[in-house]
């Protein structure tokens, strides 16, 4: 089997889980950044495991017009999803607002990456709006995002078989 991956990341939480999940994969694996590649040629891979981050609700646009624009493939694949975002529980509602009802229940495995707040990465205004993110999270009691290593290697041995 041969796989490929395409991801987007705003501030590098995403490619290192996709590096990760492309380590610990079988058979042949590239990675494709969705931000970096305008033409994405899926036609050569058996399992094509997609996914983003979250900012304000939304998954990066260059992953929703890859999923769009190759729908009718993606449906033909063995198709994994994932997501990074700090709200874990809110995971496949960010995903059911980004993504066709189609693709979400043709894939065979779906899964959250958690988050983490990569701030060294941020410009000015997004640090402040994290710290405000965090301050108010802080108040009601919420977690900060977490890494889900384990949903990683869950994936990896759902492409593995
Ligand atoms: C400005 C900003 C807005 C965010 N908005 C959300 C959000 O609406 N919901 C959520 O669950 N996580 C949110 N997050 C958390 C990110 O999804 C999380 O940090 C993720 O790991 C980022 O991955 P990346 O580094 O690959 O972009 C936000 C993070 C930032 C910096």
């Amino acid at each position: 089997m041969n796989t490929v991956i395409i991801y987007a990341s705003r501030y590098g939480y995403t490619k290192d889980c996709t590096q990760l999940l492309a380590d610990q994969l079988k058979g042949e694996t590239i990675v494709i950044d969705a931000d970096n590649q305008k033409e994405i040629d899926i036609s050569e891979y058996n399992q094509v495991i997609f996914g983003g981050s979250v900012k304000i609700g939304q998954l990066q646009r260059s992953i929703t017009t890859f999923a769009l624009t190759h729908k009718k493939e993606l449906l033909k694949k063995k198709l994994g999803i994932f997501v990074s975002c700090g709200d874990k529980s809110n995971y496949m509602k960010y995903l059911q607002d980004s993504l066709s009802k189609e693709l979400l229940s043709h894939a065979s495995l779906i899964e959250c990456f958690g988050g983490e707040f990569r701030k060294e990465n941020m410009k000015f205004f997004e640090k402040r709006m994290v710290n405000v993110m965090e301050k108010a999270n802080e108040q009601k009691g919420g977690r900060p995002p977490i890494p889900m290593f384990e949903n990683i290697k869950k994936m990896a041995t759902e492409f593995s078989v």
